[in-house]
């Protein structure tokens, strides 16, 4: 009884970036990579690819599976931390691309754990307003926010989108619960800067460009506790057994991360869909991304229930369990 997702699609930059790749950027190896974040490929935008782009192509996939067309969409939500304009929304530019005449439509800033904080705000939204219909989508083109002299990060991230079409139904499919939060006390550990300010007033000197910036000894520590703890939050209220979880589905942030998280929870590692290998961190893209590629690869069935998690910069975390 809530938000089910009717439809599933993704959208990827043509352009491989391999780890040898960067290895003639910065001071980096593959083996480096592989061993510290499970990290082979990832996708760069290009030319016709900037992330309304991408959100616009994966959400023509999901109306398409759906079998909704664009004017029966009432409200667009796009998680990002990329848009290439900060007015308007890129969500705005979505609406324009698919032509979603009688949609309204907003972004939702909570960095890599903005799809999950969106398709909350579509399941709320639908429980009081039940006849709608609502595009959700998480896009990042990260590349463009990657200061691609800093080994540190610019291994890590990827560019792409994700959607999922909601509605209301009555019955006991669509997201059960979610629980989520957010800890601005930590937000130096994880940020990037907003374009250098037109005035004068609000200018930084410092300012290094909009470049993401990390501790990434401290966000990994965070990460794995923070998103157990809103995973066994979560089971305990709904009281929920974790063995009943079908499939989860977490953020894609690194592969240690990933496999701690797996260990300290207890969860069988067949149950847990990862695909970082291939697409390394997109951030708000990574969830639907890969709830996309599970969907199409049929690792979801009727009545299973699913369990996605995320972390990400403000710090933002959060779990949400769904039956499908
Ligand atoms: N290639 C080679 N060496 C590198 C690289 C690189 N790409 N990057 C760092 N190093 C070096 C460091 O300079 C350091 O060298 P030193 O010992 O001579 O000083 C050494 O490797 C170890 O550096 P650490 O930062 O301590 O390496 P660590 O084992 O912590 O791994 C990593 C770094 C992969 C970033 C890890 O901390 C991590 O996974 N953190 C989580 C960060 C993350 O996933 N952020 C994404 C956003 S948040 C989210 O989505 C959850």
């Amino acid at each position: 009884m809530g938000a089910v997702i009717l439809g599933t699609g993704s959208c990827l930059p043509q352009k491989i970036v391999s780890n040898n790749d960067l290895e003639k950027l910065v001071d980096t190896s593959d083996e480096w990579i592989v061993s510290r974040t499970g990290i082979s490929t990832r996708r760069i935008s290009g030319k016709g690819e900037a992330t309304y782009q991408l959100a616009a192509g994966a959400a023509e996939k999901a109306m398409e599976m759906a079998g909704v067309d664009a004017d029966s969409i009432d409200l667009i939500i796009v998680a990002t931390m990329s848009s290439h304009m900060l007015m308007p929304s890129c969500a705005c530019f979505v609406q324009k691309e698919l032509g979603a005449r009688n949609a309204f439509a907003y972004d939702v800033n909570a960095a890599c754990s903005g799809f999950l904080f969106a398709l909350d705000s579509g399941d709320k939204y639908l429980r009081v307003d039940k006849g709608k219909k609502i595009l959700v989508i998480g896009t990042e083109t990260l590349s463009s926010r990657t200061n691609w002299e800093d080994r540190n990060t610019c291994i890590l991230f990827g560019d792409g989108a994700g959607a999922v079409v909601l509605e209301y139904q009555d019955n006991p499919r669509g997201v059960v619960a979610s629980n989520l939060f957010s800890d601005g006390t930590l937000w130096n550990l994880l940020y990037m800067h907003s374009a250098p300010s037109c005035n004068p007033d609000l200018q930084q000197p410092d300012n290094p460009g909009a470049h993401i910036l990390m501790e990434g000894r401290e966000v990994f520590k965070y990460a794995v506790k923070a998103m157990e703890g809103a995973i066994q939050d979560l089971l305990i209220r709904e009281n929920i057994d974790l063995d009943a979880v079908d499939l989860m589905i977490p953020h894609q942030a690194n592969i240690r991360i990933l496999k701690k998280l797996v260990s300290r929870l207890g969860i069988k590692k067949e149950k847990v869909f990862i695909n970082v290998q291939k697409y390394g961190n997109t951030s708000a893209a990574s969830i639907p991304l890969a709830l996309d590629e599970a969907n199409r690869e049929g690792r979801l069935q009727r009545g299973d229930l699913l369990l996605v998690c995320s972390f990400g910069g403000g710090f933002t975390w959060g779990a949400s369990l769904l039956r499908w």
